[in-house]
This record gives structure tokens, C-alpha cells and sequence, in this order.
């Protein structure tokens, strides 16, 4: 679980919601985005996790969530859909190591996104346990089964935009699950609000400081392979806005001399500035590291092709006359969602 340590007008534990369908027990974390709390599914008697939209600046009257500082009722409501279509999207998936979401709603003049509950811990909370740093071989076993779940998210033209520590949960059963999906993050009041809570710098590259610039697979690619260079160094690396600034970012193997060539160098080629010279996809990534197993390979394809109601272009409410895409290669060039 999660330590949990600032608290902002969080529902009070017993809240109710669906009609009683949902109850909260405690908060989880809280972001730049929404509150996470342990809940229960009353009807099933099960543990859910329920993600909250409560953008940072908000306040609640009672339960309702009052837009306030620099959201005003569009920015609000913008990004409060952004989340619902996040929902709905991630809704679409059967992975895994994608967390599974079982339902989103609007209630309190907000939106609620209501997830399995994952026992276990986040990469975070293992390096704290592990003074800081993973062995070459398990941080790339972990690496290898976010690659895996990346991959699927990115054919079905969906970014996650936050990949870090913080939001890869290592369940009790050994999944490797990704969390915190970042959708709405898009929908920021301003410049500066990007920076201050919707960056998680040393993760983020340099493309997610702009507000015009193309995002693309490359963009989580930076995430990951900054990732990896935490769990190997114990440290996060430098953010792209000092790098931008004449900052060196050392490599891996600087740092840990005893970390293999070419998984410093795949790391290297993952966090290229320049996004038309870094790795590309997480399939090239994970061949530069060496995790191209046939075995790996496979039960990726089989998951996204028995995955039917995958999906992004269906969530958008397009009928079959519209332009969808029949193959892999045809959605619009660089739409991400
Ligand atoms: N599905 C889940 N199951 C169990 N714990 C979760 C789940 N989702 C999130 N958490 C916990 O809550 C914390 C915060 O959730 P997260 O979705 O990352 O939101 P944010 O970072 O915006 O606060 C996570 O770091 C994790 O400890
Ligand atoms: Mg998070």
C-alpha cells in the first residue's frame, strides 16, 4: 500500500457511491489529479480500488467537488471527460499487466473510475526496501512484462504519459501492472500547472514540457528507459528541462560499472532528446536489451489478438461507415490517446 501523506478534502471513509454500490474505506494517494482509495464492491464483497478526479486546486462542499483555483467550469469539465474516456478506454483492455478497470461513473460533480485492487507494492516501495537498486536480471524481469503490457497499449494507439516507479505495482501473484493512466493530464489550466503536477521530471522527456509537441510511443519509451535507469542506479536520472539546459546525463554504466554494455546503451538510445533518434517502439527497446524471447513474443500476440473488444477507435462512439482503421498501419499517423 501506498504511504499516503498529503490530505485534501479526501472522501470520508463509509462514503457511499452508485447508490450504495461502492464504499470507500481509506484514501491511497493522492495527485495532481484524483484521489485513490481502498474500496469495496458491496455487492460482490470483493476489495476495488476507486480512482477520484480531483485535480490539485479543487475543493469539496460536503461530497461535491468544486472546480476552483485556475480551473474554471470548461477546464474542469474538459478534463473530467478526458477521464471518464480514460475509463472507458482502459476499460477496453484484458491484460495482465494493464489494471483492470470494472466501471466509471459521474457522481459528487465528479467522475469515478473503479479498479481491481492490486495487493502487493509499487517499484517505488521495492527500492526503498532494496537500498535504492534491483540486480541487472530482476529489473529487466520487471521491465520485460511492462514492455509487454506497453506494447499492447501502444498498438491500440494509447500512451500511458506517467510511467514511473510510483505507478508499476508489483501485485503479491507477480503480475506487473501498470497504474495511473494519464490521459487527463493533457487538459492542464496552463503552462505552469503542467510543470508543477502533471511532470514527473526525471521521467518526463522534453516533449511533454511543450503544449504543441507530438507525442508518440517514443514519448513512454523516454518513461521506461528512465525507469530502467532508476532501478539500476538507485538514482532518477536528470529531467529532460536540465538536460535541455547543458546538463550531462550520465550513463548507466557510469554509474554502475558492473551493469551490462548493452543494456546501458538500450537505456542510452531510449532517452535520446531528440525523438526522431530515440528507440521508436518498445519492441526495438526490448530487443536493445536483450528480451526478445519467442516465448515473450508470443504470448503477447495471442493476448492482443483474443483481446476483440480492443479497441481505442470503439470508444469514440465511431460507427463502421466512419474511417476506422481495418489494419494495424492505417490509424491517423501520431493520434494518440
Ligand atoms: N489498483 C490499485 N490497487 C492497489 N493500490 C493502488 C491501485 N491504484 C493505485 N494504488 C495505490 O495508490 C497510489 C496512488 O495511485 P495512483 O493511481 O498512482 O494516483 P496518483 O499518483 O495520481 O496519486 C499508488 O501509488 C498505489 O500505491
Ligand atoms: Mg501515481
Amino acid at each position: 500500500m501506498g504511504v499516503f501523506t498529503r490530505v485534501n478534502g479526501v472522501l470520508s471513509p463509509g462514503s457511499c457511491l452508485a447508490s450504495g454500490e461502492y464504499r470507500i474505506k481509506q484514501p491511497l494517494g493522492q495527485g495532481g489529479f484524483g484521489i485513490t482509495y481502498q474500496g469495496i464492491d458491496t455487492r460482490l464483497n470483493r476489495a476495488v480500488a476507486v480512482k477520484e478526479f480531483f485535480p490539485e486546486g479543487c475543493w469539496r462542499e460536503g461530497s461535491t467537488v468544486v472546480s476552483a483555483g485556475r480551473w474554471n467550469s470548461d477546464t474542469y469539465s474538459n478534463a473530467k471527460q478526458k477521464f471518464l474516456l480514460e475509463g472507458q478506454t482502459l476499460g477496453q483492455f484484458n491484460h495482465p499487466g494493464i489494471v483492470q478497470v470494472f466501471y466509471y461513473f459521474e457522481e459528487n460533480n465528479t467522475a469515478y473510475m473503479v479498479m481491481e485492487y492490486l495487493r502487493g507494492k509499487t517499484l517505488a516501495e521495492l527500492l526503498k526496501e532494496r537500498q535504492g537498486k534491483l540486480p541487472e536480471a530482476k529489473a529487466l524481469k520487471h521491465i520485460a512484462q511492462v514492455g509487454e503490457a506497453l506494447e499492447i497499449l501502444h498498438q491500440a494507439q494509447f500512451l500511458h504519459r506517467d510511467i514511473k516507479p510510483e505507478n508499476i505495482m508489483l501485485a503479491d501473484d507477480g503480475r506487473v501492472v501498470l497504474i495511473d493512466f494519464g490521459a487527463a493530464r493533457d487538459f492542464t489550466a496552463d503552462c505552469t500547472t503542467r510543470y508543477t503536477t502533471m511532470l514527473t521530471p526525471g521521467y518526463a522527456p522534453l516533449e511533454q514540457y511543450g503544449r504543441a509537441l507530438k507525442y508518440g510511443a517514443f514519448t513512454d519509451i523516454y518513461a521506461l528507459g528512465s525507469t530502467l535507469y532508476h532501478l539500476l542506479t538507485g538514482e532518477a536520472p536528470v529531467s529532460a528541462i536540465e538536460r535541455a539546459a547543458g546538463v550531462e546525463l550520465k550513463t548507466v554504466q557510469e554509474i554502475m560499472p558492473q551493469i551490462s554494455t548493452h543494456v546501458s546503451k538500450a537505456i542510452a538510445k531510449a532517452m535520446v532528446m531528440d525523438v526522431t533518434k530515440r528507440t521508436q517502439s518498445v519492441r526495438e527497446f526490448l530487443d536493445q536489451l536483450h528480451l526478445d524471447n519467442p516465448i515473450l513474443t508470443s504470448k503477447v500476440k495471442s493476448a492482443s489478438l483474443s483481446n476483440s473488444r480492443l479497441d481505442a477507435w470503439s470508444v469514440f462512439g465511431q460507427t463502421q461507415s466512419q474511417a476506422r482503421p481495418r489494419s494495424k498501419s492505417s490509424p491517423k499517423k501520431n493520434q494518440w490517446f
